[in-house]
């Protein structure tokens, strides 16, 4: 995997490790509010259970590629992870967390994203973005039509939140260039 080190107006993309990880960012992983839209929303982390999946897990070649994404004095608000990488098709999913809620709509995962998806086409030479988003997630929705995401489907019912179903909205960026 080629190294990701990029600086953005605003913000320094580069590897998270475990020397990242701070109580904070662990809290928040637990902290309804932030992961009630996501896939996390079903455990409950502690720092050694953090530690333990960001050193075996979230780096590994062709397979996960964590992102941290850290304001320009150097503390960590978020994090992208590329996955579900597929070489052969040219294609990647991601997926993003702004943890740090104080840091909300400030355009930072905007900005991540639009930088992360240029690293993709450019340097991982991929064709194909892929993500979903849980349909009640209106900040992602305006994110990713921001970005030029176009919606390839909707899986009905796809998701369980509190007792009520919810719809997956995929969506997909291509490499126009390619
Ligand atoms: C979704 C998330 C990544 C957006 O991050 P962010 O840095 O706040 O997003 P941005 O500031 O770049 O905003 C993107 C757009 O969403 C809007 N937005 C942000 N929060 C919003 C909210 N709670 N409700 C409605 N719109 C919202 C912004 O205003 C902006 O639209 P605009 O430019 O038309 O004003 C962030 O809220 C988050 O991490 N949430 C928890 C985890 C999650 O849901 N991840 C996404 C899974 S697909």
């Amino acid at each position: 995997m080629k190294k990701i080190d990029i600086k953005t107006d605003r913000l320094h993309l580069r590897i998270f490790t475990i020397k990242d990880i701070t109580p904070k960012y662990v809290a928040a992983l637990n902290d309804e509010e932030v992961i009630k839209l996501t896939e996390s929303r079903y455990r409950k982390w502690n720092m050694a259970s953090v530690k333990k999946y960001v050193g075996e897990k979230a780096n590994k070649a062709n397979e996960s590629l964590m992102i941290g994404i850290f304001l320009k004095g150097g503390e960590h608000i978020g994090n992208i992870r590329l996955h579900s990488f597929s070489v052969y098709n040219k294609r990647v999913e991601v997926g993003i967390l702004i943890w740090d809620r104080n840091e909300w709509g400030k355009g930072y995962a905007t900005e991540a994203l639009n930088a992360v998806s240029n690293y993709i086409f450019n340097i991982l030479k991929l064709n194909k973005i892929c993500a979903e988003y849980y349909s009640i997630n209106k900040a992602s929705a305006k994110m990713f039509k921001k970005l030029r995401f176009k919606t390839e489907g909707v899986f009905k019912n796809h998701f369980i939140i509190n007792n009520k179903y919810i719809d997956a909205v995929r969506i997909a960026k291509f490499n126009l260039k390619d």
